[in-house]
């Protein structure tokens, strides 16, 4: 069957208000923030319910139509990137904050909303919504949840999976999963919602989530501290989690490397601290209602200082310092525009390896390429690590090519600690042909099996995540 047929047997059903045509989306990006380019879809879908969402994937099952769903296009992967012979399908109709339940502690929100819509909601019913990352104002709860995506607070509250009590999605056949429980408790089966959730988009559209809500954390207490090596910080990070009696909410680590290209490159920041030291740590401890707090953080970064875990610590007087300290670390936003050419990696490894694997890759990179520019930071209370590289392309290879033998570099150190190629950004396209190097064989058949059994035409955002067979 044509793909005109496809446009027109959804126009037929959804009507010129829910169908927007190829050639009317000039002025429309469809690119995630991967760097991957994209091309302009057959049409884009902008449904207004679940109904509609439904309709245009039985439509696309039957006609074996692939369609990508789109968020707020913020995705770093590539995972919602579309070819000239994709549908688009975005919820941006779809975003409302349907309910607010105090007794539960529940929010319930259409997969359009974002995030920052929904953080805003939770805290004016005097709750909140603990998931944060820099990209808030533009993602959506369903990019949020279909990429699992972690952020500043995991150390606490956890990723998007850990924040979400009911689903409701919509598979490719076109049936609704109706899970929008608000139970903490349920036993019943698979899981369907968690292996929704983290599936960028191939095995089902997200449409709407009852979201978890916790108490606000009214007082909070934040630091920035300078140490002198790899041992002080992981013994930083497990004194503040034992010893701070509220507990660590947030430690970002950043190493010289990233805080010197950010301090000379984006306009208005400042360091906090007056010298140089081989590491720096963000830590933040909140709660609601602690007011003793503050005078407990810092009788803690005191003994720190006198036990000579660290050298050297600014600690916030008020939220206009936090908001300062934490500027530096939100100044990733800015490096899509600061290095076009950047190749971002989004690693995990054990605790005690970041150290010393940061290092490693540093050094390859370095002597691989001699005037490469390599920033390493992370949510190292999650073992997380991003690596930013910039090399230049001094043999004339091409930039992929350049991208590729980085990459190689890079996933080739993470297999040998055993660590994870994606920690939180997801597979999509960039990492999909280094799937193998995380999980086996048999995990990716197991993989295979689950989309052939959800989707079996394979229409679902195809080519992502798994790798061709
Ligand atoms: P999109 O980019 O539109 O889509 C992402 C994927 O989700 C695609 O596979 C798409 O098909 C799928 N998808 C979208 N909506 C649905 C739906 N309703 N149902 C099914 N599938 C769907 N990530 C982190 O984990 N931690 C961070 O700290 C972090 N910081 C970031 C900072 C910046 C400045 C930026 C630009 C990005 C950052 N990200 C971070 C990346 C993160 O994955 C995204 O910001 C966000 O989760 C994606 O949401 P989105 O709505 O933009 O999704
Ligand atoms: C960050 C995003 C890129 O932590 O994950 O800055
Ligand atoms: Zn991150």
């Amino acid at each position: 069957m044509s793909t005109v047929e496809v446009v027109s047997a959804l126009q037929h059903t959804l009507g010129p208000d829910i169908v927007l045509p190829g050639a009317s989306l000039a002025e429309r990006r469809h690119a995630d923030w991967s760097g991957l380019s994209a091309e302009t879809p057959l049409a884009l879908l902008r449904p207004r319910n679940t109904a509609q969402v439904s309709a245009a994937l039985a439509i696309c099952h039957r006609y074996r139509q692939p369609i990508v769903t789109q968020g707020g296009l913020t995705g770093l992967a590539g995972a919602a990137c579309t070819r000239a012979t994709d549908i688009a399908l975005s919820l941006e109709r779809m975003h409302a904050i349907e309910e607010i339940d105090p007794l539960s502690a529940t929010l319930t929100a259409q997969a359009g909303a974002t995030l920052e819509s929904i953080q805003q909601a939770a805290a004016g019913a005097g709750l909140m919504f603990p998931l944060d990352l820099g990209a808030r104002g533009s993602c959506t709860l369903g990019g949020n949840l279909a990429t699992n995506a972690g952020g500043n607070r995991v150390i606490k509250y956890g990723m998007a999976r850990d924040q979400v009590l009911g689903l409701e999605a919509v598979l490719a056949d076109g049936s609704v999963l109706d899970g929008t429980h608000k139970m903490i408790k349920n036993n019943t089966g698979y899981d369907l919602r968690h292996l929704l959730i983290g599936s960028e988009g191939t095995l089902g559209v997200i449409t709407r989530a009852v979201l978890r809500l916790r108490s606000p954390a009214s007082e909070v207490a934040t630091a920035f501290c300078g140490l002198g090596d790899y041992q002080a910080v992981t013994r930083l990070l497990s004194e503040a989690q034992q010893r701070l009696p509220t507990g660590v909410s947030a430690f970002e680590v950043m190493w010289p490397s990233f805080l010197d290209y950010m301090l000379a490159h984006v306009p208005g920041l400042r360091a906090p601290l007056d010298g140089r030291h081989a590491f720096y740590v963000l830590l933040e401890s909140s709660s609601s209602g602690n007011t003793a707090q503050q005078a407990e953080f810092e009788r803690f970064l005191g003994d720190m200082l006198e036990s000579g875990v660290i050298d050297d610590a600014a600690i916030a007087q008020s939220r206009s310092d936090a908001a300062a300290f934490w500027r530096l670390r939100d100044a990733t936003a800015e490096f899509p525009i600061l290095m076009p050419d950047l190749i971002a990696f989004d690693v995990s490894f054990p605790i005690a390896d970041i150290g010393a694997a940061a290092l490693h890759c540093d050094a390859v990179l370095r002597k691989t390429w001699p005037a490469s520019t390599v920033l390493t930071y992370g949510h190292l209370g999650d073992g997380n690590l991003h690596l930013i590289v910039q090399a230049p392309d001094s043999q004339g290879v091409g930039q992929d090519a350049l991208a590729h033998a980085v990459e190689q570099c890079v996933y080739g150190i993470v297999s040998e600690y055993r660590g994870s190629v994606s920690a939180e950004h997801g597979i999509g396209l960039k990492k999909r042909d280094v799937l193998g190097h995380t999980r086996s064989p048999a995990e990716i058949s197991a993989m295979r099996a689950i989309k052939a059994a959800l989707d079996p035409h394979g229409i679902l955002n195809p080519g992502k995540v798994l790798p061709p067979v």
